[in-house]
């Protein structure tokens, strides 16, 4: 089954036909940069534009950088604080005139993980980290994803999690690898002191160059790379869309 998958970042809006049983992109991705500021009316008129550039009528996933719950935005950490309570579901059907599925961008890319990627077949707890603008967080147990887990906020040195030890954070500061991998490194450990998982897998763009920090991390949990690196947010998310459309559909 063919759904579009979508992938809301801080800097780029990302999509492209996804053929979820193989959990591959059939099309070439298309990448609109984000609006800044990040206003709903503002993305969701980009998120129309890549649809309409696919000539798309069919089921869209779309992966967020938020909570997302029964297809309403609760928070707004990297994106205008105006999304905050709005149905973006509902706006993003209106807009394409496609059925919509909205989930977190982290609980996407995770899923996207697990199927195909670092996390087949792994039972027990899975934590799925995206190191990007800010840091997403998705938790597995057993396979199941328990959606919405915002761990990329938890408290490091007094201050947001994500403001220390993101990969935005490294870009910003120009930190070095060995820097920003002792960053990671203790926010890997205070993860592993409070969830105990059995596997950490690193996602988000930086994990293409994961020979530069990952040998420097030392957490007592196995810590591998995301396989599908980039890609993982969108396959996860028209993955997503494919199941939420199925349990609907009876
Ligand atoms: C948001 C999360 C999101 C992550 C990655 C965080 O700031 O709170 O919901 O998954 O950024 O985009």
């Amino acid at each position: 089954m063919q759904v579009l998958g979508l992938d809301v970042g801080g800097s780029g809006i990302k999509g492209a036909l996804v053929d979820t049983r193989m959990g591959t992109m059939i099309t070439e991705r298309h990448r609109i940069p984000t609006p800044q500021p990040a206003t709903p009316a503002a993305v969701v008129e980009t998120i129309a534009a890549i649809t309409g550039h696919f000539g798309w009528c069919g089921p869209v996933g779309c992966g967020f950088p938020a909570v997302v719950k029964g297809g309403v935005v609760l928070t707004a950490a990297n994106i205008d604080s105006g999304w905050v309570g709005l149905p973006g579901k509902r706006l993003l059907e209106e807009a394409t005139g496609c059925p919509v599925w909205l989930l977190n961008d982290a609980d996407a890319a995770g899923m996207a993980e697990m199927v195909f990627g670092a996390g087949q077949g792994q039972r027990g707890l899975v934590l799925v980290i995206t190191l990007g603008t800010g840091i997403g967080t998705a938790v597995f147990s057993d396979g199941h994803l328990v959606p919405n887990i915002e761990l990329g906020h938890i408290e490091l040195h007094g201050k947001d999690a994500e403001t220390y030890a993101s990969d935005g954070v490294r870009k910003k500061k120009d930190l070095t690898w060995e820097q920003w991998a002792h960053r990671v490194d203790e926010y890997l450990h205070t993860v592993e002191r409070l969830l105990w998982p059995d596997l950490m897998i690193i996602g988000g763009g930086v994990s293409k160059k994961h020979e530069k920090f990952l040998p420097l991390l030392t957490a007592k949990t196995p810590v591998v790379p995301a396989v599908l690196r980039n890609e993982a947010g969108i396959i996860g998310a028209a993955l997503a869309a494919r199941h939420s459309l199925a349990a609907t559909s009876g």
